[in-house]
């Protein structure tokens, strides 16, 4: 089958770089600007045209994502939950996902992965078919990342798990397309010398089976981290400066929603009779009576 219409968000981990703010709600609920985190890659999934979404996190982090999003029906989409038990590794979530997953494609994004650009993406999920599509960005600090290796003529030769001499400045981001054989790969694999199951190991399976492909990510387009106190102001300032410059919203779940035609206008009406009164709904209300011109804008 191509195309790929299901999406898990990994949002579990410990969040211990960011102690004490996630002693009581975990790293992907941690405010970006004026908005919960797991907003961000949520809305990058829904904007790629998946409605389909599997939410996984720690024990007690789960119930406090379902009171925050609850089934996705206001956004027009199916969100379904699960439990991480304990935090083994990204590859992880796709033994937990099994039953989810079945044999379909499917697209994992990591909870704290913030992207802001044109990237294409209804297209790359629509025309998926098969083995596994990676993205590669540079940056200035790749050894805190999964880093691709190209040879002379672009072509993938190896990944590498924060290598301590990175072989390129392309670091893989928290964005990963499968196809369904991912849960047999995942199953087969060996946890690491830090004791998790490795989404490099997953990627560097589909390379030998030659079913990788990377696609490297334009400058114009933002990949932002959120790991650190200060990476998690800067986020907060970019999605700060744009919204301010630009009088719109990133990642506003309902807009993308209404756009993407998930929700119609009498349900988008709906929201706005019980939203609180606050900005966030004057913006709401500024999509409904503005109408819909095009999914870009
Ligand atoms: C993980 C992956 C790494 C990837 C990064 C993207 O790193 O292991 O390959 O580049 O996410 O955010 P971690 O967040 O576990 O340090």
């Amino acid at each position: 089958m191509s195309g790929v219409k299901k999406g898990i968000i990994l949002a579990g981990g410990a969040g211990n770089r960011l102690y004490p703010l996630t002693l009581v709600a975990s790293k992907q609920l941690q405010p970006v600007y004026d908005k919960p985190m797991i907003y961000y890659p949520l809305s990058t999934v829904m904007r790629a045209g998946v409605q389909d979404i599997l939410i996984i996190s720690t024990p007690l982090d789960v119930p406090r994502f379902q009171e925050l999003l609850g089934d996705g029906s206001r956004f027009g989409i199916r969100l379904s939950y699960k439990v991480q038990e304990e935090p083994k590794g990204i590859a992880q979530a796709f033994l937990i996902a099994s039953d989810f997953i079945g044999n379909d494609n499917v697209c994992l994004i990591l909870g704290d992965n913030i992207f802001y650009g044109k990237m294409g993406l209804t297209q790359i999920f629509s025309g998926f078919n098969g083995g596994a599509k990676i993205f590669g960005y540079p940056v200035n600090d790749p050894e805190r990342y999964g880093v691709v290796e190209f040879d002379q003529t672009g072509r993938v030769i190896g990944i590498e798990e924060k290598p301590k001499k990175p072989k390129s400045r392309f670091a893989v981001p928290g964005l990963y397309l499968y196809d369904g054989h991912v849960v047999d790969i995942a199953r087969k694999m060996k946890p690491s010398s830090r004791g998790e199951l490795e989404i490099t190991d997953v990627n560097l399976e589909y390379l030998k089976r030659q079913m990788l492909r990377v696609e490297k990510l334009e400058r114009g387009i933002a990949w932002l981290d959120t790991g650190t106190h200060m990476s998690l102001l800067e986020a907060s300032h970019f999605i700060g400066t744009l919204e301010a410059r630009q009088g719109v919203k990133i990642a506003c779940l309902e807009e993308v929603a209404y756009r993407k035609g998930y929700i119609d206008k009498k349900q988008m009406k709906a929201i706005v009779s019980v939203t609180p009164d606050s900005s966030y709904n004057d913006y709401l209300r500024k999509i409904l009576n503005d109408g819909v011109c095009c999914e870009g804008c």
